[in-house]
């Protein structure tokens, strides 16, 4: 399955008639799917005999590592309007050994490959996903940001809409992505899985995005950015759930753009690191063109703030919402969000640019001695033709300019001002019927471990999936659940209230909205941390944002005129967030912090919407079969 990409590129250094010292290379090569696959029972480092000047060199990339110069370069003749069609993506789930950064460890990962394929498909598509879990773990798949209106039990979340696929087995998703477009991405959604490399992009194109922003591009092109441990997920969990730990979430070892970062191999002496391997991404880019970059933060804990040295950005996409074009020199993105942003490659000077994705420090309770450099690089290449492909992972292309000085640091790990952007599609944010609040925040509990809560709540997987039992029940609500249907406050309603948690079952803290309403979910955040909290299902308004005690004088008087719409929203520090959504999409869907560690450590909370309609769900056979089988 795992193709070894082997890279034959004879550069020549044409001249042009440009000074050395511009470093121009015109690079003229053959690309293509190789029959050299390296053994991968016997890792070994590649070779990566850097191109440079008028030499010829070969670049095998490891058998394990994706090709994403190409895989994650998105084709301009892409046609967006053609008429709806099934795509299939076969995904068989293994672990491996691989060295994205040069330090040797186990992943888990799709196709035998990291990071995972691109998902690319057209608004009014089916899409087909067999996932074949030839793991060690359970595993589940889950579609960041899709609606999945009508189909919950294909949101692939681990004892929420589904069971998980034992190791040996499969399951298939088969949904339509009907009314929304723009970027994406999947990942595990059992426990820490996603962290050990079970992620992608998830690209839905559509003419009207086309119609809106297509000429604005040349080139469009994903760009992942991430934290990276040197170690499996799982093992760190002991520790942070450790008796006497204050929520001190481990600090990664490195960061990835696009699956590849450099790492100096000699900060961990005795351990297996290919430090000829520990290349940087190199995104080969063709001058005076715009390139769209689709930006996804697919890491597990830190905030990124994202940048290319000289080349400002001009946002124009977040979570899947065109936004009027706005221009920026560092965008701030945590965990799970998107942005498209649009660079022109017209500057001068030179041609070897670092792109930039910096780990936000400050949002580290500890520091750890082998991530030395916070800002995690890739290098933008000029070339002169946009069908060379120079190497796309290289620690041997290097650039010397300077980071953008005019940024303040984030020393809160905010989102960008959801209120400076504005969508393109105008939405007036209806008036809302119902207003929940949940109080967020970690608490030391019994054997002095820290856990997380919502409304009194902490998180844990329940016996099987939430929604398996409620469909099998035929129930209105979960009996065995706290299902809190009393939490309802009155609008304009002063002052904080008692919290809403009823008996029962302990772990699973489920609001349940009986019938269409328009949700205003108040979200406090009462820890001294930021929290970027996902909504499955749904996109929702942001209606207002602020720090300590929510204004409830002032409600009403927030903005409806086409406030952003997104799923994934920062909530900072004692902070809080109002968002607002039509719940007419239903089924179990989870609201929570996509901070991997705080995730596992119980900031989930469900809601639980319209169950009548759960009644009527028609899931496959298999689905049910996944609970039945454990
Ligand atoms: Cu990215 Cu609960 O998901």
């Amino acid at each position: 399955m795992a193709v070894a990409a082997l890279l034959v590129v004879i550069a020549l250094a044409l001249g042009l008639g440009i000074g050395l010292t511009r470093n121009r290379t015109s690079s003229s090569s053959t690309l293509g799917p190789s029959s050299s696959p390296a053994p991968s029972s016997s890792p070994s480092p590649s070779p990566s005999t850097p191109t440079v000047g008028n030499t010829t060199s070969t670049y095998t990339l490891p058998d394990w590592k994706l090709d994403t110069s190409t895989a994650y370069r998105i084709s301009k003749t892409w046609n967006s309007s053609e008429p709806a069609t099934t795509r299939i993506y076969n995904f068989t789930i293994s672990e491996v050994t691989g060295w994205p950064d040069g330090y040797n460890r186990t992943l888990t990962v799709i196709n035998g490959q990291f990071p995972g394929p691109l998902i690319e498909v057209n608004m009014g598509d089916r899409l087909i996903i067999n996932v074949q879990n030839n793991g060690v773990n359970m595993t589940t798949i889950h579609y960041h940001g899709l609606y999945q209106n009508g189909t919950n039990y294909m949101d692939g979340t681990y004892q929420i809409s589904q069971c998980g696929i034992p190791p040996g087995s499969s399951f298939t998703y088969n949904f339509t992505v009907p009314d929304q477009y723009g970027t994406y991405w999947y990942h595990s959604h059992y426990s820490t899985q996603y962290m050990d490399g079970v992620i992608g992009p998830l690209v839905i194109h559509a003419q009207e995005e086309d119609d809106l922003i297509g000429n604005m591009y040349d080139y469009d092109q994903v760009v992942l950015v991430s934290d990276w441990y040197h170690g499996l997920s799982q093992g760190y969990m002991a520790a942070y759930l450790a008796s006497g730990n204050e929520n001190v979430e481990p600090v990664p070892d490195n960061g990835l753009i696009n699956g590849g970062a450099y790492f100096d191999c000699s900060l961990t002496p005795g351990d297996t690191c290919y430090q000829q391997d520990a290349n940087r991404t190199a995104f080969n880019f063709e001058q005076n063109k715009t390139y769209r970059l689709r930006v996804i933060n697919t890491g597990a804990f830190a905030d990124i703030e994202f940048s290319v040295d000289e080349h400002p950005l001009t946002l124009v996409e977040g979570d899947g919402v065109l936004i009027a074009p706005t221009t920026l020199h560092k965008l701030a993105i945590a965990v799970a969000q998107r942005y498209s942003v649009l660079i022109t490659t017209n500057v001068t000077g030179t041609d070897n640019f670092w792109v930039r994705a910096e780990l936000d420090q400050y949002c580290f309770a500890t520091t750890n001695p082998v991530l030395v450099d916070y800002s995690i690089t890739g290098v933008l290449n000029y070339v002169s033709d946009a069908n060379s492909v120079a190497l796309p992972y290289s620690n041997n292309i290097t650039a010397s300019t300077a980071s953008w000085g005019d940024v303040p640091a984030n020393l809160l790990c905010l989102d960008l001002n959801n209120t400076s952007i504005e969508p393109m599609v105008a939405m007036q944010a209806p008036d809302a019927t119902v207003f929940y609040r949940i109080d967020a925040g970690f608490m030391i509990g019994a054997y002095a471990i820290d856990l997380a809560y919502i409304n009194g709540t902490t998180w844990k997987p329940a016996f099987e999936s939430n929604l398996y039992q409620a469909y099998r029940m035929l129930s209105p609500s979960l009996s065995s659940a706290v299902v809190d249907n009393n939490s309802t406050e009155l609008l304009n309603t002063t002052g904080p209230l008692p919290l809403g948690v009823l008996g029962g079952d302990q772990s699973q803290y489920i609001i349940n909205v009986p019938d269409y309403q328009v949700v205003d979910l108040l979200i406090n955040n009462l820890d001294d941390g930021s929290h970027p909290f996902h909504l499955h299902g749904y996109k929702f308004w942001v209606m207002g944002t602020g720090t300590g005690v929510f204004p409830y004088n002032d409600y009403g008087d927030f903005n409806t005129t086409n406030p952003m719409r997104r799923d994934t929203l920062q909530v900072q520090a004692y902070g809080w967030a109002l968002i607002r959504f039509v719940a007419d999409n239903a089924g179990f869907w989870p609201l929570h912090c996509h901070i991997t560690w705080h995730l596992e450590a119980g900031l989930l909370m469900q809601f639980e919407i319209q169950p009548s309609k759960i009644a009527q769900f028609q899931p496959p056979a298999a689905w049910a079969q996944l609970c039945a089988a454990q």
